[in-house]
């Protein structure tokens, strides 16, 4: 973890190489897990290779000169601080720290950081997640929370890990699905409007349902059920050209419906503590997206075929020469020259590239538009931004209850705000039973930590790909891997703290000496909170939310064994209750930010 010893070995090495005229292979470092001691590795073998290769070699084999190499090195070290001993072993240079300095280092660390512990040095990029797009004039459901709670998590880390983070949304507020709900709405409700806002964002999915039924063609309609239906899609139809046209009434009705979908949404954004920057709009990218395929066609990257009566398309496969099909061919724009998604997204990705000069470009998104992005970003490749190398779908799977499958369009749909309700009221319901040193006043709020900490951590911690099949019971239970075990190595921590009566005030404990015997839930304690800073940097640059999820638990497994394991404040030594009383603070600390990387609160009683 401490890269400044690290760099001070590197220093020296390199001196002794310049000196030696020896051309140096750039060093990898990996730590040593603890054997007695902490330390680090590397080795010398690229740089043997590399002498051999240029035929520099001094005759003798690879392996024997990084030996040789090592063995130099070694001898030339001198005393560094924090070090107890160098070996050179098999081409490999072993760097040991002395325990108690090393120790005591990773807890002052972590301590003097406090909520910065980890945060990765400015990367110079910037990176937008865009991540939340429902559609509106329907409901927020629990696929809507997928998306929501893992771009939260990348987002977040992105930015600790030093990218300068943008977070977008696109709601989708156009379409035939639109149109359909605003027909029905104006036909049957007009005027009325339930009380409450996530009553009319579900009444909006309703009508949705009815109005779908209403025009869904059925096996055994009578000739007068058939003309009402056709009927009803003319009028539809005509309320989706007056929409196009602009006409002001239908233009009115369009954003005020929406405007109850969005107020929705920001209500649950708000209660997940998601706090956009950016509010892209599908209807607002659709008539530049016209201008693109004009663009396109004029470059002899689109092909227009609506001479012969076709669509403007691009045969990516066919420009690119593959043989076999990969991207295949899309349309931009029917012979109607009307625009489809995949339209629209250029246009959308112009302005994040052009307006907000993103470098990185991350879709969080369903994974059946899997192939819609590889065509999108291939086509803006093609179209020649170099950002498209940088463009990135983080795809997700289904969510679905042990009940079954969502269909939206009848209405069968998991919502997100109702399954977060039943979780925090279960919560209540254990909490009032048995915690009976908890303020009730406090009991709902902290209910709530628990109860959206669960959620958030049964989807964090699944692989993004998979399908999840949502079990409630499994999501609060305190054992096994779950937000609630986590949670509670928090408020273990914080507990002991409070006995202590030096929270907040952890400058007025002398510094960790680490200078007695170390159990083995020490060491592991310290070993799995020093690896935090790499946690948060593999997490970041894969794009994976779950690499933080798996160090979290981790840390936390860690650390109800050390509580179990390892008296405290029973400790007899002062120096040695000291030191571990700031350990314990360590743990809270670190527990506390990976939390935060994962949109989780940390509570400090349960
Ligand atoms: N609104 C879309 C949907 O519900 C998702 C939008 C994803 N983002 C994008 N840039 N295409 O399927």
């Amino acid at each position: 973890m401490f890269n400044d010893i690290q760099q001070t070995i590197e220093d020296k090495i390199k001196a002794f190489c310049a000196a030696n005229d020896i051309a140096l292979a750039p060093l990898k470092w990996s730590a040593i897990p603890f054997s007695g001691e902490w330390g680090v590795s590397t080795s010398f073998f690229q740089t043997a290779a590399d002498e051999a290769r240029a035929g520099k070699s001094t005759g003798k084999p690879v392996p024997q000169r990084a030996q040789e190499l090592a063995e130099q090195v070694k001898l030339q070290m001198g005393s560094v601080e924090g070090i107890s001993h160098v070996e050179a072993v098999k081409g490999y240079l072993n760097v040991y720290f002395e325990t108690s300095a090393y120790a005591r280092r990773v807890v002052d660390t972590v301590l003097a950081a406090g909520a910065d512990f980890g945060r990765g040095a400015a990367k110079g990029e910037r990176v937008m997640v865009e991540y939340c797009q429902p559609n509106t004039h329907h409901s927020f459901h629990i696929g809507h929370y997928r998306t929501t709670i893992l771009g939260e998590s990348l987002a977040r880390l992105t930015q600790f890990a030093g990218f300068e983070t943008i977070r977008a949304s696109y709601p989708g507020d156009l379409g035939l699905g639109v149109i359909t709900v605003m027909w029905a709405y104006n036909k049957f409700y007009k005027g009325q409007e339930p009380a409450g806002v996530h009553e009319r964002g579900q009444w909006l999915l309703k009508i949705y349902a009815e109005a779908t039924a209403l025009l869904e063609k059925k096996d055994d309609e009578t000739p007068e059920q058939t003309a009402q239906r056709e009927a009803y899609d003319a009028e539809r139809r005509e309320m989706y050209r007056k929409w196009d046209a602009g006409d002001a009434e239908v233009r009115a009705l369009w954003l005020e419906t929406r405007e109850w979908s969005l107020e929705e949404m920001r209500d649950i954004l708000n209660t997940l503590d998601v706090k956009m920057d950016v509010w892209f709009y599908e209807s607002e990218v659709d008539e530049p997206s016209k201008g693109i395929v004009e663009e396109l066609v004029a470059r002899g990257i689109a092909t227009d075929e609506r001479p012969q009566g076709g669509a403007v398309i691009v045969k990516i496969d066919e420009k690119l020469g593959l043989a076999k099909e990969k991207y295949r061919t899309a349309v931009l724009l029917r012979s109607d020259g009307t625009t489809l998604y995949l339209t629209k997204d250029l246009a959308l990705a112009r302005v994040k590239f052009e307006q907000y000069h993103v470098d990185r470009s991350i879709y969080v998104v369903d994974f059946r538009q899997s192939l819609h992005f590889q065509q999108a970003f291939k086509i803006l490749e093609m179209w020649g931004f170099p950002q498209a190398a940088k463009c990135y779908h983080l795809p997700y799977g289904y969510i679905t209850l042990p009940e079954g499958a969502m269909s939206a369009r009848k209405g069968r749909v998991i919502l997100f705000k109702d399954v977060a309700d039943e979780a925090v009221k279960r919560v209540l319901a254990v909490e009032s039973e048995k915690s009976g040193d908890i303020p009730a006043s406090e009991r709902e709020a902290i209910a709530a930590q628990i109860g959206l900490g669960a959620l958030a951590y049964s989807i964090l911690s699944v692989d993004n790909n998979k399908d999840i099949v949502f079990d409630m019971n499994e999501a609060l239970s305190f054992d096994g891997r779950t937000g609630p075990y986590i949670q509670n190595a928090h408020v273990r921590a914080t507990s002991i703290l409070k006995k202590s009566k030096v929270e907040g005030q952890m400058s007025d404990l002398r510094p960790s000496t680490f200078d007695y015997e170390l159990t083995k839930h020490e060491v592991e304690l310290i070993e799995q909170i020093s690896k935090f800073p790499a946690a948060v940097e593999q997490a970041a640059n894969e794009y994976r939310p779950m690499v933080m999820a798996m160090y979290a638990y981790d840390l936390a497994n860690t650390f109800h064994s050390f509580y179990h394991a390892v008296p405290v404040l029973q400790t007899d030594d002062e120096s040695a209750r000291n030191a571990r009383l700031r350990l314990v603070a360590a743990a809270r600390q670190t527990i506390a930010n990976s939390l935060r990387l994962l949109d989780i609160q940390a509570p400090d009683v349960m």
